[in-house]
């Protein structure tokens, strides 16, 4: 008998989106405590991007497949797994290899979703809202009544935080970069102000909650975009500092701009954090996963949440879990296209 392989989309080089592959490779059976999830979509995060331009920190060596997170069911289950039965219906977060149609995993790394939400949306959910989570929850410590900020609040984690801020009763405003974004998280999510991404977007919110008006900042871009945070930061203001999108404003590697990026990002003493009572923190959702405490009752919310309506995973397009799927869906992302999530879905399977 031949050993089992599965399908998976690689990155064997860095580049644009057309250097991803598509290939069999082996399958492992699970060790003792793993499965292995059958996948039927995988949410499409800027990190993979990162991920294939060569910009991004902690990876694998290649070829390695990118995927922070599935969505499908066990499809085997290996010794001293309690809990999980082949068939069951799971979620999983991933340090990578989510672009593939098997994988293999820690079970404790699978979370339960409800029977009513298809795998699609169940796959637009882990990395986003439990990032949005993690920075308004626990970084932040948000209270009712504050006012938040909400950096690309037309993207994956702007839109999971706007609506995550809104029902825990803050004020929000964001920026976003087109027309369609700034009409829908205002009129679909409840922002007061969504503000043009490329235009003067500091004046704006200063103009209307006055100077130094802002409690939460929500920063996933960097760059001057930070130092317009940190000045609009109100006494007791929090800065939650989560991505860089700014070092890739295109398809492919730039050093320069990368460069460039980070040294416009200022650097902040604490004793320059002490006269203007401002707090600075960074999260980074993978290297939460040993948290699982924390993560595990947060997604259980969130996911109660949604099937109550009071969340909505805002999904923008689907693309085939195939190599044309992948590169479109990154291209899609790189075009700051997206609204909201992009997801790649089996279209072999029913
Ligand atoms: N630390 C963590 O744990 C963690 C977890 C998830 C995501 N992130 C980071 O959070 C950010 C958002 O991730 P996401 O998956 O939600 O991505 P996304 O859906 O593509 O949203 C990113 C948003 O950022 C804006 N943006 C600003 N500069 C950009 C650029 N140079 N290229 C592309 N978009 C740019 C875009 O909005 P406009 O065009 O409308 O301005 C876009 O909607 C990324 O920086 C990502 O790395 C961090």
């Amino acid at each position: 008998m031949s050993a089992p392989t599965t399908t998976a989309i690689l990155i064997e080089r860095h580049g644009p989106p057309a250097v991803l592959v598509e290939r069999r490779v082996p399958l492992r059976d699970p060790t003792p405590g793993e499965v292995q999830l059958r996948v039927r979509a995988t949410g499409v995060n800027f990190a993979d991007l990162l991920m294939r331009a060569g910009l991004y920190g902690t990876v694998p060596p290649r070829p390695y497949s990118p995927g922070f997170e599935v969505a499908g069911e066990v499809a085997r289950v290996g010794t001293d797994v309690a809990g999980w039965r082949e068939g069951d219906r799971a979620v999983a977060l991933l340090r990578h290899g989510g672009y593939a149609h098997d994988v293999v995993l820690p079970a404790a790394q699978l979370f339960r979703y409800p029977e009513r939400l298809a795998p699609v949306t169940a796959a637009a959910i882990p990395v986003d809202f439990l990032t949005a989570w993690v920075a308004l929850f626990e970084a932040a410590r948000v209270r009712p009544g504050e006012t938040a900020l909400v950096l690309g609040a037309g993207g994956g984690v702007g839109t999971a935080a706007v609506q995550l801020a809104r029902r825990h009763g803050l004020r929000v405003l964001g920026t976003a970069g087109t027309a369609r974004k700034r009409t829908f998280v205002v009129e679909q999510l409840g922002a007061e102000l969504c503000a043009d991404a490329r235009g003067a977007w500091e004046r704006e919110i200063e103009a209307l909650v006055g100077a130094r008006g802002i409690d939460v900042a929500l920063d996933s871009v960097g760059g001057r975009a930070t130092a317009a945070c940190r000045r609009l930061l109100a006494p007791l203001g929090r800065l939650v500092f989560y991505g860089l999108s700014d070092a890739m404003p295109g398809s492919r590697r730039s050093w320069l701009r990368a460069a460039v990026a980070w040294l416009r990002t200022p650097r902040l003493h604490p004793a320059d954090l002490i006269q203007p009572n401002v707090g600075v923190c960074g999260i980074h959702l993978l290297h939460l996963r040993a948290r699982e405490p924390l993560l595990r009752p947060a997604l259980e919310s969130i996911f109660g949440a949604v099937l109550a309506g009071e969340l909505t995973p805002v999904v923008d397009r689907d693309f085939p879990l195939n190599r044309d799927g992948a590169m479109a869906a990154h291209r899609y992302l790189h075009e700051r296209r997206n609204l909201g999530k992009v997801v790649l879905v089996r279209e072999d399977i029913t």
